[in-house]
C-alpha cells in the first residue's frame, strides 16, 4: 500500500475523515506531535495501530475527541475537578485519565478501566475529528522506541506504506507530547510531564502529585538494557505503561551532562575531546547561544536556552537528525526543570537511556 500524502484543505481533510471511517489508519499534526490514528470503536482498526508501529500491546492509546458531547459517550464520571481542567485546557496538550465506558474496546486501553482522552488544538485535527464523527486513537506516529515526529517527512521516515494517509500541516507546534494527568485520584498525579505544565496544573486546581518512578533513574529501562543500573529492586513502575519503555532514543550512545552552564560547557568539551581521541566520532547537542563555543565532529542546537518553547519544539528533530550522521555518541546539555523544562528533561532523560554525567 502506498501512503497517501494529503494537505489540510477542506476536500483532503474529508479524504481523511473518510478514511478513518473506512477503518484505515490517518497520521495528522496535532499541536503536540503527529499521530496515527484510527477509529476508537473500531476493535480491529486499533490493532493496526500496534502492527503498524511495532508497539507492545500492554500499552494503550490517547482517544482524541472534538467535543464534550463525545467525551460523555466514552466515561462513566467527569470528577470535579477534571471539569476544571478541561473548562481551561481544552483544546490543548493535557490527557485526562477517566473511567471508561464498556463500548470503549480494551485494546484501546490494554485492558485497562481508565481511558486517557484529549482535545488537541491543532485546527487541522479538530476539522478531521469533527469530519470524521469518531472518537480517534492516536498514538504518536513513529515506530515504537524511535523519536516522535514533528514534521510529515518524520512520520513516512518511520511509516511509508504503513498508513493510507498522512496530512502534511507542516511542523506541529509544541514539539513534546501532551501532559498525561490520571484525575481518578486524589490528589490528581502527572504520569507524563507534557506542554500542560505541573505549575499551571497547580494552579488551575492546586495540589498535583507526580507519579514517583518519573524522577527515578533505571524503573524506564527495558530490564535487558538496565546494564549497570543494579537499582532495580525497588524502583515503583511507572503508572503509565508507555513510560517503562525506552523511548525517543537516537542510535548514538547519548549522555546528558549536569551542572551550571559555564561549567557544563567545560565539561562537555573535555569530555567531547577524550571522546574523539579515542577514535569515537562524538558530537554535541546544544542550544542556540553556546553553539559556537564547541569543537566536536557534529554539533546540533536545538532552540534557545532562554526560551524553553524552541528547545522543546526543535528536540526531536535534532535527534532525529543525529541518526543521519555516522556520529556514535552524543553528549547533550541540560535544563532547568521548572516549566515545560520538565518534560524535556523527562524525553531527553529517556532518550539517553539515563547515562547522566553529574
Ligand atoms: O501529545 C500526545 O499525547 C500525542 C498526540 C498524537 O496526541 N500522543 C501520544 O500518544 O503521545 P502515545 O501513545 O505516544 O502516548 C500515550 C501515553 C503512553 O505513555 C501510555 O502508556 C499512556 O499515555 N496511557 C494511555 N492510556 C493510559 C491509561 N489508561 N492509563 C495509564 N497510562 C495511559
Ligand atoms: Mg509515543
Amino acid at each position: 500500500m502506498d501512503t497517501v500524502k494529503l494537505t489540510t484543505s477542506e476536500h483532503d481533510l474529508e479524504r481523511a475523515a473518510k478514511l478513518l471511517r473506512q477503518g484505515e489508519l490517518v497520521a495528522f499534526p496535532t499541536e503536540t506531535v503527529y499521530g496515527l490514528g484510527a477509529n476508537a470503536l473500531d476493535a480491529e482498526a486499533v490493532k493496526r495501530i500496534f502492527a503498524a508501529k511495532g508497539r507492545p500491546s500492554d500499552n494503550p492509546l490517547i482517544v482524541h475527541i472534538a467535543s464534550r458531547q463525545q467525551l460523555a459517550e466514552l466515561v462513566t464520571h467527569v470528577p470535579e475537578a477534571a471539569e476544571r481542567l478541561i473548562d481551561l485546557f481544552w483544546p490543548g496538550p493535557l490527557t485526562l485519565l477517566l473511567p471508561k465506558r464498556s463500548e470503549v474496546p480494551d485494546r484501546v486501553t490494554a485492558g485497562l478501566p481508565t481511558v486517557a482522552i484529549r482535545m488537541p488544538s491543532h485546527p487541522a485535527a479538530l476539522h478531521l475529528l469533527e469530519k470524521s464523527g469518531v472518537p480517534v486513537a492516536a498514538p504518536s506516529a513513529n515506530r515504537s522506541g524511535r523519536p516522535s515526529p514533528t514534521e510529515a517527512a518524520h512520520v513516512l521516515e518511520d511509516l511509508q506504506g504503513e498508513v493510507a494517509a498522512v496530512v502534511d500541516g507542516g511542523t506541529t507546534g509544541i514539539g513534546v507530547e501532551s501532559t498525561v494527568l490520571d484525575v481518578t485520584v486524589n490528589p490528581p498525579m502527572i504520569l507524563r510531564p507534557g506542554g500542560v505544565t505541573r505549575e499551571m496544573l497547580q494552579q488551575a486546581i492546586g495540589q498535583v502529585q507526580e507519579d514517583p518512578s518519573l524522577r527515578s533513574r533505571s524503573a524506564d529501562l527495558d530490564p535487558s538494557q538496565a546494564g549497570e543500573a543494579s537499582d532495580t529492586a525497588n524502583e515503583p513502575v511507572p503508572r503509565a505503561p508507555g513510560m517503562k519503555y525506552r523511548h525517543y532514543a537516537p542510535k548514538a550512545e547519548m549522555w546528558i551532562v549536569e551542572g551550571e552552564e559555564d561549567e557544563q560547557r567545560k565539561r562537555i568539551q573535555a569530555l567531547v575531546d577524550q571522546s574523539r581521541a579515542n577514535g569515537i566520532q562524538t558530537g554535541v547537542l546544544t542550544t542556540e547561544e553556546q553553539k559556537h563555543l564547541y569543537h566536536a565532529d557534529l554539533v546540533i542546537a536545538c532552540g534557545r536556552r532562554s526560551e524553553p518553547e524552541t528547545v522543546a519544539g526543535e528536540l526531536y528533530r535534532a535527534l532525529r537528525q543525529f541518526d543521519q550522521t555516522p556520529v556514535q555518541r552524543i553528549y547533550a546539555e541540560s535544563f532547568p526543570e521548572t516549566g515545560l523544562g520538565a518534560a524535556i528533561m523527562n524525553r531527553m532523560r529517556k532518550a539517553a537511556g539515563y547515562r547522566v554525567v553529574s
